[in-house]
């Protein structure tokens, strides 16, 4: 039917120019909302078993804000199966990356595989993974915990001019930090005869278990002989502070103490003359964590491993480095 002159309102457009613009409409709403989308990033966390936990957990949490991005948050609650559970929901939600602070070395190749095959980007942040394909992740970034027992028994060394008969509080068996750090105090008390660690047990971390396990050694027939303790963390060398203290023992003068971390409560217990040294070990890596997820979006290329800044503090440099603690 033809339009008449006098009712005709517009022209009808010709059928491809319809297709024109219903084509334009779609791509243009496709492309908005592909800018727009968040960036969906699941991070399962170890749990909140020390201080410098919480700080980590902080910062990831607070960078995720900042840059609008997605959080799915899980706490493990310092088990491995919770968080191989959590990686398994990750990849049912379909999320763009995956991050996770692995809680021990070992068993996560399967897990990964099935991350791998569902075509998610895996990032590993503060402690790394033992497998042995290397592909299963895209880039791990943390400290270098080899390093920090090497600088803690290298500042013990020069602190008592290479004689010493320690304790030792071990982090969580199997975790990256626990195995590394021993590794590197060690290799330094192979160089120094007159150092041996004649006790050394797991605090797991934690202020409790520290205390604890201090508690313990202070007990044993031999414990007058000790005259320095080696924690793998602040928490674990403040809780062995407080058994101290309780058994008529001085820390920080009867027993030389140096820990890992550099947390507050550790710059305090330096100022208040309770603890000798604290090994930086940086929290605060939510920053370098989302620069790594967007890079890895944008299909930028990654370094495998990418180290995190840290320093040594002792006892004269507590009162003025505490203000400045983030952490
Ligand atoms: O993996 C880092 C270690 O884990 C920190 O030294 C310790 O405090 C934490 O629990």
């Amino acid at each position: 039917m033809k339009n008449h002159p006098a009712t005709k309102l517009f022209d009808v457009p010709h059928p491809h120019t319809f297709l024109v613009i219903v084509l334009g409409l779609v791509l243009s709403t496709a492309v908005c909302s592909a800018a727009d989308k968040k960036i969906v990033v699941g991070f399962s966390q170890i749990g909140a078993e020390s201080g410098w936990r919480t700080a980590n957990t902080d910062s990831i949490k607070s960078e995720a804000a900042k840059r609008g991005i997605d959080l799915k948050f899980a706490d493990a609650q310092q088990k491995q199966e919770n968080q191989i559970k959590a990686l398994r929901s990750f990849i049912a939600q379909e999320v763009d990356v995956i991050a996770f602070s692995p809680v021990v070395e070992t068993g996560w190749e399967p897990v990964l595989k099935e991350v791998k095959k569902a075509g998610i980007p895996v990032i590993l942040t503060d402690r790394a993974v033992d497998v042995s394909d290397k592909s299963l992740f895209v880039t791990f970034i943390g400290s270098d915990f080899v390093e920090e027992g090497r600088r803690a028994a290298n500042w013990l060394a020069k602190a008592t001019g290479g004689k010493a008969v320690i304790a030792e509080l071990v982090g969580t068996p199997g975790s990256a930090p626990a195995i590394d750090r021993k590794k590197g105090f060690e290799e330094v008390l192979a160089k120094n005869p007159g150092m041996k660690i004649v006790k050394s047990q797991s605090g797991d971390f934690t202020r409790a278990k520290g205390k604890e396990v201090m508690e313990s050694f202070l007990k044993s027939p031999d414990a007058k002989q000790i005259t320095a303790l080696f924690a793998h963390n602040d928490d674990m060398a403040l809780g062995a502070i407080q058994a101290m203290e309780e058994a008529g023992v001085q820390p920080g003068k009867d027993i030389l103490i140096v820990s890992i971390d550099g947390v507050r409560g550790a710059f305090e217990a330096m100022a208040a003359g309770k603890l000798n040294c604290t090994v930086e070990c940086n929290p605060l890596i939510g920053p370098q964590l989302f620069d790594a997820a967007e890079a890895v979006l944008a299909k930028k290329a990654l370094p495998k491993r990418t180290a995190v800044q840290e320093g040594v503090y002792e006892q004269s440099q507590a009162a003025a480095e505490l203000p400045n603690r983030k952490y």
